[in-house]
Order: C-alpha cells, then sequence, then structure tokens
C-alpha cells in the first residue's frame, strides 16, 4: 500500500488527457495515416479507419487503461494482479514490453530522419520543387550510418532527459505544454494549404469515398493501423492506466483520445493532401510522402519554407509524447520489478535501446544485407510489432476483459466503485469487447501470420 502511494502520477485530469493523447499522437498520424489513405483511396480508408478505431481500438484502449488503473503496476506486473491464478497471463506483458523496444528501435530511427529534415528544412537545403531534391535529402540522410546513428541517439538522449523527470514534472508538463502548440501549427499549416487554389481537389480525395478500392486487405490494414494509432496491445496504455487518477471517468477519457486523434490525422491530411493535388503531386507515393513529397509541395508555395520548418517541427513535437509513452513501459517495470531508480532504469533502457535501434538504423546502409525472415531489421521490427505483437496482445487483452476478469469487476473499475453514472456505456463496452472486438483482432493476427 505505502509503495503506491508513493507512486507517480498523473496530477491532473489535464495532465491524463494531454499524456495520453501525447501517447497516440505522432508519426501514425502524420506519416503513416496520410501515406497509407493515399494509396488506399483517400475518404473509403478513412471511413474503415473511424470503424476500426472505434470497434477494435476504443475497447482495447478503455480494458488497458482500466486494468492499469486497477493493478497500479507496470506493463506486466498489472498481469500478475488481475489474474493470479494463472502465470501465462503475464506473457501478454512481456510481449507489450518486447513490443515496447521493437517499436522504439524503428521509432526513433525515422524520428531522427524528422529532426534533421528540420535542421535542412531551417537551412534551405529542401526549397525545390523537384521531389528528386527530397528523395536525394532522404536517401543522404538514412544511408549515412554515423550520421543516422547520431540522429537516433540525440533522440534517445532527450526522450530520456525527460523520463528522468518522472511521470508527474517530465511526461506530463512535456505533453501539456506541446500538445496545445502542436495543434496551433497544425492548424496554421491547413489554413495555408486549404487558401491554396485547387485545395478543393485534395479534400474531395480526403472526404469523398470511393469503396471501390476498398479490399479486405484494406480493412485489416487499418485496423492494424488503429493499433499503431492508439498505442495499444503492448501495456503502454495499461502503464498510463496505472498513473490515472481514480476520479478518472477511464470510457469518456478514452473516448476523447480517440476522437482528439482522429482529429488530429485528419488535420494531418488536411495539411498534406490539398497542396499536394493543388501542385499536381502523387498522393500514392507510400511511406515517401512525408519526406519526398512533402518538401517539394512546401516549395511550390509562397512562404513554402516557413510552412515547411513548421511542419517538420510540429510533426518532431508529435513524436515525444508517443515516445516518452513507449519509454515508460520498460522503465516503469525495472523501477518496480527490478528496484532500480528511475534514472538508473532510464538509462539502461536507452542504452539497450540503441543497440537494439542500431540493425534498424543500418538497415539503409552497412546492414542493408542482413535479413531476418526475408526483411531487414527496419522492417522486421515494424512488422513484428504492428502485424503480430499488438493484435496478439490486443487480443488477449480483449479476452481478459470480456470473458475472465468478471462482469461484477469490469464494472466496478469502469464505473469508479459505483460513483460514476455510465452503465449504458459500460453494458455497450462490455458487448462489443467480448463479441466483436476479438474475433476482427484474430483477422488481423490472422493476416500478420500470412493465413488470410
Ligand atoms: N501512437 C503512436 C503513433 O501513432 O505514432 C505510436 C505508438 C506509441 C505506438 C506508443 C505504440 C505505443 F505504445
Amino acid at each position: 500500500m505505502s509503495a503506491n502511494q508513493s507512486r507517480d502520477g498523473f496530477a491532473t485530469k489535464l495532465g491524463v488527457l494531454t499524456a495520453t493523447l501525447g501517447s497516440a499522437v505522432g508519426l501514425g498520424n502524420i506519416w503513416k495515416f496520410p501515406y497509407m489513405a493515399g494509396e488506399n483511396g483517400g475518404a473509403a480508408f478513412l471511413c474503415i479507419y473511424i470503424a476500426a478505431t472505434i470497434v477494435v481500438g476504443l475497447p482495447v484502449m478503455i480494458s488497458e487503461i482500466m486494468m492499469g488503473r486497477h493493478a497500479k503496476s507496470n506493463a506486466i506486473s498489472t498481469w500478475r494482479k488481475v489474474a493470479p491464478d494463472n502465470k501465462l497471463w503475464t506473457l501478454v506483458g512481456v510481449s507489450g514490453v518486447v513490443a515496447a523496444f521493437a517499436i522504439m528501435a524503428f521509432y526513433t530511427d525515422v524520428v531522427g530522419w524528422v529532426f534533421s529534415f528540420i535542421v535542412m528544412a531551417v537551412s534551405g537545403g529542401l526549397n525545390s520543387t523537384d521531389p528528386k531534391i527530397g528523395e536525394a535529402a532522404f536517401s543522404a540522410t538514412v544511408s549515412s550510418p554515423m550520421s543516422a546513428l547520431l540522429w537516433q541517439w540525440g533522440v534517445l538522449a532527450l526522450v530520456s532527459t525527460i523520463i528522468i523527470g518522472g511521470v508527474t514534472k517530465g511526461i506530463e508538463k512535456t505533453t501539456k505544454t506541446l500538445m496545445p502548440i502542436l495543434l496551433g501549427m497544425l492548424i496554421l499549416v491547413c489554413i495555408r494549404s486549404l487558401t491554396l487554389p485547387k485545395a478543393g481537389e485534395g479534400l474531395a480525395f480526403l472526404f469523398n469515398p470511393d469503396f471501390s478500392k476498398v479490399t479486405g486487405e484494406v480493412v485489416l490494414m487499418a485496423m492494424g493501423l488503429a493499433f499503431f494509432k492508439l498505442s495499444i496491445g503492448m501495456g503502454t496504455m495499461m502503464t498510463y492506466g496505472s498513473y490515472f487518477r481514480n476520479d478518472a471517468d477511464v470510457p469518456f477519457t478514452a473516448t476523447r483520445v480517440m476522437l482528439a486523434d482522429l482529429t488530429v490525422s485528419i488535420l494531418a491530411g488536411v495539411a498534406i493532401f490539398p497542396a499536394v493535388f493543388n501542385y499536381g503531386f502523387e498522393p500514392a507515393a507510400g511511406p515517401g510522402l512525408l519526406f519526398m513529397t512533402v518538401p517539394a509541395v512546401f516549395s511550390s508555395m509562397p512562404l513554402g519554407q516557413f510552412f515547411m520548418v513548421i511542419f517538420f517541427v510540429l510533426t518532431g513535437l508529435a513524436t515525444m509524447g508517443a515516445m516518452l509513452s513507449l519509454f515508460e513501459v520498460p522503465v516503469a517495470f525495472f523501477i518496480e520489478a527490478l528496484k532500480w531508480n528511475r534514472r538508473k532504469a532510464t538509462i539502461l533502457t536507452a542504452i539497450g535501446l540503441a543497440i537494439c535501434g542500431a540493425p534498424a538504423t543500418l538497415s539503409f546502409s552497412t546492414m542493408s544485407d542482413v535479413t531476418l525472415f526475408g526483411l531487414n531489421f527496419f522492417d522486421f521490427y515494424d512488422y513484428l510489432s504492428s502485424n503480430l505483437l499488438l493484435p496478439i496482445g490486443g487480443f488477449f487483452i480483449a479476452i481478459f476483459a470480456g470473458w475472465k476478469w468478471g462482469s461484477d469487476k469490469v464494472e466496478r473499475a469502469l464505473s469508479n466503485r459505483g460513483t460514476l453514472n455510465n452503465q449504458a456505456i459500460i453494458s455497450l463496452y462490455s458487448v462489443i469487447v467480448k463479441w466483436i472486438t476479438p474475433l476482427l483482432v484474430l483477422a488481423v493476427l490472422l493476416k500478420g501470420l500470412g493465413f488470410i
């Protein structure tokens, strides 16, 4: 009991919201969502993604936060507390910590690219309407082993410094400051993009669904993105849930985070697509959209360099909250299970990440020939986490919350011991988490394993 009383946590309701939203918002919104929407029919993908977020993402998010807050523990020990009679559930927590490492390994690499693009954008090195310039800058960034590694280590050092500050003074304070700045910048870029002459074409692409583009593959991809986006299936939300105040309304907070995160994804689309269409660039440019197309698009417009800098800075800011939450998963575990202090847990996690991350970073240079199951390390970490570990985690979390934990416990946890009048919402959540979410997640998983 005394350990729990002295446990760090989010001090304010606003902090609960900004930290959780900070975890959700990141490269998923500004890098993955626009290029996936660009490749898969724009608005049609958006519709499927919204549905996936509601029926798959939200229930798992609520379940994770609920369990974490109940146990007030890290992602592994939470399972020991909620399922004391069967140690196998703990494996779900272990898989989460492995996933956090795998995601951080490639995520910090991409964030390193973003930071180096900020420097290039400021120096004017990306000012060209020819996408080949962005392409060349991108390939120089990723293919120079030492500078790519140094960027990644710089990112790790920055995140470590905030994590060492603790949950309230580090994570909560940082996300409370960054989220409004990020939104302000994003809205500014949206206004610029929307005031371009042919903005309507980009908006039509984003908001006029053409369902002929929707295949089973697209649906499964949208569900996979919902996992990555909402930071679920791997104990991040469980760890953050353990920092939630007892009076926080979990379903309401999760719904607000889901909606706000969706808004950020849509705003990112609004910032990018009208400009892409206005200047006649290709919306389906794939993962290179952010790094190769975007600089050329901004260079084409008046005051382009200014907006390009703002755009890459906001992307960098968006990644901070996500990285903090990923980092906190192993750190919280090491502090509580191995009794390390926060500084030691953070530094050793950072060293571990630098070691695991190096092969991902070097996948574009010295280690490009080294493959695991036919994938280079970068793609392997992404595949392992997004296609396997997150859906596996999500599946078991939904099964546990829906079938194993017990409806009385779920109800007590979600109604804050009967102090909230949210019976209808709890009933709806219970039905979805029991009957719909596990089946859909299973489909994502089977796809990840290549069975469908
Ligand atoms: N949600 C983050 C994004 O969309 O960029 C990525 C992420 C953060 C995934 C934290 C998983 C996680 F635990």
